[in-house]
């Protein structure tokens, strides 16, 4: 073999020695990563457990707080609020009733025709305006201008089949999912904001006149006859279709729940017992948060990190707004630390709330064998063009476990209402909740996830006493009823 020969055989030997070292530095390298994939999944899938006796203790803590709410104000992050609704929906509300569902990030406007007994519902019409967002953190006279003047175009289009009752003003119910302090059936004060909206000066201005000023300067003469929580809504208009609805709980952007109180059991009222002898209850359960709560340290980033840091603990374990911006900071470690997307952290992770729930619902629902749905919205909202099926199934998995977690919490929470009311055990009446909000409708395994708690809590025969009855846009109607069994024009009548 000639010189030249020789040294070529030495470069080529020399250079396949470098490759496969190089091959191999890469294996040991991702072997590295996936083991450390594979801790990061196991220590959130620790934090994030919640076997049955810890949904107990969550229940029972509920429970706890729901009582000592109940006593006085401030003592418990349980605000209790007493809706002044002392009267739900008998089936007999007749005439024409506006409504006005404002609570995330649309708002609805609905009008309806009640015919009593035998007519019911005779004819319903609503429209769905999206508020823009500069709206949600502006000031208040732009966003309930914004939304009076809807209400004067929807007010417009009334057509002849719609009767107002003569000489009587058009009257509204007036839904306003956020805490509010209510100091009358058709009045309350603004506690915080919540779910994203942040408006300047309304904290503690009363809600109704806020509406009222707008709905004066677009020339609308409309009377809000009650102001209502969504929860409380939903249980208005559960109550208007099953008798057995006690209690109603929304899972959306934000959740909480509302339930019927025996009046003389809360402690801080101070007002005479209503003839029914029952009070509806806003819980505001979203800011509950208990020692048991199973936390983990991207939960705490994500408090900390947002508009209101310390409130709404429950909200942001279990909510719409909040889940997938739980898997992102999950997979935003994973990419940093682990090179799941590979060499560089994609910069579109690294955004607040890019990744929204209704995505997350769609990756984990993927049921295709190479997870391409997975692949495909990894690709249009995170821009990662490419990914190992590897690394799309640790997506699903987290996408499991957070959406699971929320599920099997807000279980344990419907429990601490039942245990309230003394309907948690065996041979108890038929209990019905009025449920809403997109969460739940929308996102199958998170529904299926909180059914089968529920199921574990309390065991087939007692679960099979309590029915979950999902009511669509129940308290857009359910405002509207309230709104009829509360008009002025009844006492006058
Ligand atoms: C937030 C609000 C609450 C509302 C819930 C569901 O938690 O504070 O008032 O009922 O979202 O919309």
């Amino acid at each position: 073999m000639g010189k030249v020969a020789v040294g070529a055989a030495v470069v080529c030997a020399a250079a396949a020695v470098a490759v496969t070292a190089l091959v191999v530095r890469h294996r040991m390298r991702s072997a590295e990563c996936w083991a450390r994939a594979a801790a990061v999944l196991r220590e959130l899938e620790e934090k994030c457990a919640t076997p049955v006796e810890k949904l107990w203790e969550v229940a029972d803590a509920m429970t706890k707080e729901m009582h000592a709410g109940l006593e006085s104000e401030d003592v418990s992050k349980l605000k209790m609020i007493i809706s002044y609704v002392d009267k739900l929906p008998t089936g007999d509300e007749r005439g024409l009733f506006y409504a006005l569902d404002l609570g995330g990030t649309n708002f609805r406007v609905l009008r309806v025709q009640l015919g009593g007994r035998e007519g019911r519902v005779v004819r319903q019409e609503a429209k769905e305006v999206s508020i823009p967002h500069d709206l949600m953190v502006g000031g208040s006279d732009e966003l309930f201008d914004f939304i009076a003047s809807a209400l004067v175009k929807f007010v417009d289009s009334e057509g002849e089949d719609f009767h107002l009752h003569s000489g009587r003003q058009r009257e509204l119910g007036f839904t306003f999912s956020f805490p509010v302090k209510q100091t009358s059936v058709a009045s309350g004060t603004l506690i915080k904001w919540t779910k994203g909206f942040n408006i300047d000066g309304m904290v503690g201005e009363d809600v109704v006149s806020e509406l009222n000023k707008a709905l004066q300067r677009q020339g609308l003469g409309m009377q809000v006859a009650a102001l209502v929580n969504d929860t409380v809504g939903t249980l208005a208009g559960g109550r208007y279709d099953d008798n057995d609805v006690v209690a109603a709980v929304i899972l959306g952007t934000g959740t909480n729940a509302a339930y019927v109180e025996r009046a003389d059991a809360i402690k801080k009222w101070k007002g005479p017992l209503p003839v029914s002898g029952e009070i509806v209850i806003n819980m505001e359960w979203g800011n509950f948060s208990s020692s048991h709560l199973p936390m983990t340290e991207y939960d705490n980033a994500l408090d900390v990190e947002s508009l209101n840091p310390g409130d709404q603990i429950f909200e942001k374990l279990i909510s719409g707004m909040y889940l997938g911006e739980i898997v992102r900071r999950v997979l935003l470690r994973l990419a940093m630390q682990t090179a799941l997307f590979g060499d560089n952290v994609p910069p579109q992770l690294k955004i607040p709330f890019v990744l929204r729930t209704p995505v997350m619902s769609a990756m984990h629902h993927d049921t295709s064998a190479d997870l391409k749905v997975v692949g495909a919205k990894l690709k249009e909202f995170l821009g990662i063009s490419s990914t190992s099926l590897k690394a799309r199934k640790v997506v699903v998995q987290i996408c499991d476990i957070v959406a699971k977690r929320g599920a099997r919490l807000a279980a344990a929470g419907i429990v601490g209402i039942l245990k309230k009311l003394g309907r948690e055990g065996s041979g108890m009446r038929r209990t019905v909740i009025a449920m809403d909000g997109g969460l739940y409708e929308h996102y199958t395994v998170f529904r299926e996830c909180l059914h089968g708690a529920l199921n574990e809590m309390l065991g087939d025969e007692a679960s099979s006493s309590v029915v979950v009855n999902l009511t669509n846009d129940g308290s857009g109607l359910g405002a509207s009823l309230l709104a009829a069994s509360h008009s002025r024009y009844l006492e006058q009548s």
